[in-house]
């Protein structure tokens, strides 16, 4: 299920076209006219060969001081494999029960649905009651991307830092509660502040018993950040005067973030949360190329909060502006008398300090705005500048990295390391090489042609990168870093709207299932300007002939439109799947596979001879997705996300569904999954 067809999801709606993202087919200038783009692709199957077969798994070598170095530090759990890994769990059937299925000996705790509390004085969970002030004291809806913080001595406590991406409206306001606002258009400003607070992020610490079992607890660091919440806008567009408006006469704050889906991490320990489809959010009747670039039209996308700003019950100036933001349309020649630039605060990669709930959440500009979907560090390695890994999640859009300016410092890292760098767009070549293409206004005569500012190129980063000849890609999702090798896999979601967009690296001209391609850099350095480049296993339907069924899934693990993605610091792959109207989701609720790259044959791609070491870990409840993947420092428990569930789950009962965290163990109490 794309975006759209759950946002703000109703479960009457649904059966949306999967391969559009929200936004109208486009044509880039480099669209290639190739007759045989899978025969290239197949003849260059060895590109990434040397190594990925061979690799030792030595985690974290050189990089103890990284985030994650409470990994493998925790007695009887720690990896040193020498590269044998192997899944040790049977592969799930398909199922389309109202249920979360899990591999026998294995069992998957319900954790922090939403309405959880989780500040103090906050409310108990009643739809029928909660006001907007108890939801934002509540855990919000719709959990994606999340990251657990531990410290090495105390595997069984954790701040867990969790994204709330939209909205259920039919759940938040259940038949009886507000009849008003079934009119789809809010008519009371405390509707769309309940909304509002039901976004953002949560932070909420977790403490397990001697059970195994996790639960939420009250602590000074739990927090919610919701789209009323006060935040910084950092870094090189900070301050520009595309940003300003009324709110912020010097364009350096906004309120709020939106569409928070994929996340990231960094090893000075903050959170990233990343803002996609926050297009949908806005109106503007203005028509303007950057508009058009973005997604956001006249006609706004079902949320429509700047309608109430002219309700006679928006009594002050300053509450109606939190609503009025959301229509950009511009009134007259001074930019900063009306909220043109609103929606240039949103679209970018928000950097959270969960040990510091009272710091100020800051946008990090350096890295660009468009539909972020995963931000992944490469490897910490002391000495060496970082790279993030980022997707575009649009039809056509691109692959990005920030590579920092800092080298990484353990003992001292630099403060404010996100707002200095390059920010690079990637173009996949035919025989597999690869370059990354920097948007730097001085490095590029076509940049400097078209924009004022290295601040207007970030801004406008999706119209200053199809300057550079990028590959456009099948919606660019999550990305993942291998710890073995530092090897980048993307997920790339569908898309079936496609018109002159086929290349070698979306060889489908149909792409209905989505795939996973992956790339190396040169000398596995994360700063490296080029890099080569394979395709690690399409989706398919087990049914669906070769063409189609290029790995040769079978039913034991056909997935379509891959999402979330993470390596777990055991080299294990976990891909998770927002899939629906196709043969898959016809077979199978959205699900959660995993695969040990290191541990496939020779060039390490998923083909039909290798394909049964991919393996589905969990299939979610009906109408979810299942998203947003951790694994406890113990490597006890793995959590993942329930999104948009539209039967019974969790509570089963008059409750709304609710989107919820799963935290998965072994009844044995062992590792999970090996
Ligand atoms: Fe929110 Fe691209 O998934
Ligand atoms: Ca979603
Ligand atoms: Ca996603
Ligand atoms: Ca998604």
């Amino acid at each position: 299920m794309n975006e759209n067809s759950h946002w703000p999801h109703s479960p009457a709606k649904g059966g949306m076209n999967q391969g559009n993202a929200g936004e109208p087919p486009r044509s880039h200038s480099n669209a290639p006219a190739m007759e045989d783009l899978l025969t290239a692709r197949i003849s260059r199957r060895a590109t990434l060969r040397g190594g990925l077969g061979l690799a030792a798994m030595t985690l974290f070598a050189g990089s103890g001081a990284a985030g994650r170095a409470a990994f493998g530090s925790t007695a009887g759990t720690a990896v040193d494999n020498g590269g044998d890994l192997q899944l040790d769990f049977e592969s799930v059937p398909n199922s389309t029960a109202d249920a979360v299925i899990v591999p026998e000996g294995y069992v998957a705790d319900v954790l922090i649905p939403w309405g959880t509390p989780i500040l103090t004085g906050a409310a108990a969970f009643d739809p029928t009651t909660n006001s907007a002030a108890d939801q934002a004291r509540q855990i919000g809806m719709h959990h994606d991307g999340m990251y657990l913080f531990q410290e090495p001595t105390d595997p069984d406590t954790g701040l867990l830092a969790i994204n709330h991406e939209s909205i259920t409206r039919d759940s938040l306001f259940p038949a009886g509660r507000d009849e008003t606002f079934f009119s789809r258009r809010p008519t009371k400003p405390e509707q769309v502040r309940r909304e509002m607070a039901a976004h953002g992020v949560s932070i909420v610490k977790l403490v397990r018993d001697g059970d195994g079992r996790w639960s939420q607890q009250l602590s000074r660091f739990n927090r919610r950040i919701t789209a009323m919440t006060d935040i910084a806008m950092s870094g090189p567009a900070a301050g520009s005067g595309l940003l300003i408006t009324p709110y912020s006469p010097r364009g350096n704050k906004t309120r709020g973030t939106l569409g928070n889906c994929g996340r990231g991490y960094t090893p000075w320990r903050t959170y990233l949360s990343s803002e996609e489809n926050f297009q949908n959010y806005f109106i503007s009747r203005d028509k303007d190329e950057e508009l058009s670039r973005y997604g956001i039209t006249a006609k706004g996308a079902g949320m429509l909060w700047h309608a109430i700003a002219d309700s006679a019950s928006v009594p002050a100036e300053d509450e109606r502006d939190l609503f009025a933001r959301f229509d950009l349309t511009a009134t007259g020649a001074d930019a900063s008398a009306d909220w043109r630039n609103e929606a240039r605060n949103f679209g970018w990669v928000v950097e959270i300090d969960p040990y510091d709930p009272s710091s100020t959440p800051k946008k990090r500009t350096a890295m660009g705005r468009f539909r972020h979907e995963g931000c992944q560090p490469s490897r910490a390695q002391a000495g060496e500048p970082m790279a993030f890994y980022m997707g575009d999640d649009a039809p056509g859009e691109y692959c990005y990295k920030f590579v920092t300016a800092d080298k990484w410092n353990p003992d001292k890292p630099a403060a404010d390391m996100l707002d200095r760098g390059t920010l690079y767009v990637a173009r996949f070549n035919d025989d597999g090489s690869g370059e990354w293409l920097a948007l730097d206004i001085s490095q590029s005569s076509a940049l400097a042609d078209n924009f004022a500012s290295q601040a207007e190129v970030l801004i406008k980063t999706r119209l200053a990168a199809d300057l550079l000849n990028p590959t456009p890609m099948d919606r660019p999702e999550w990305s993942a870093v291998d710890p073995a090798t530092g090897d980048i896999y993307y997920t790339l979601a569908n898309n079936t709207d496609r018109k002159a967009q086929v290349n070698v690296a979306n060889p489908r001209a149909s792409n209905t299932y989505g795939h996973i391609i992956r790339q190396r850099e040169e000398d596995a350095n994360p700063a490296a300007t080029t890099f080569t480049w394979d395709i690690f296993v399409f989706g398919a339907p087990a049914a669906a002939d070769a063409d189609t069924n290029i790995s040769g899934l079978t039913k034991a693990n056909q997935f379509g439109s891959p999402d979330g993605l993470w390596f777990d610091p055991r080299g294990v792959l976990w891909i998770q799947t927002d899939n629906s109207d196709n043969a898959v989701a016809e077979a199978t609720n959205n699900q959660m596979l995993a695969v040990i790259p290191a541990s496939l044959a020779q060039d390490g791609l998923i083909r039909p001879e290798t394909q049964a070491h991919l393996k589905r870990f969990l299939v979610g409840p009906t109408g979810c997705e299942i998203t947003g993947i951790e694994l406890s420092a113990d490597g006890r428990t793995l959590f993942a996300n329930v999104q948009h569930p539209s039967g019974g789950f969790p509570d089963y009962n008059d409750l709304p569904p609710r989107s919820a965290t799963l935290a998965i163990r072994r009844l044995d109490g062992a590792a999970i999954a090996l």
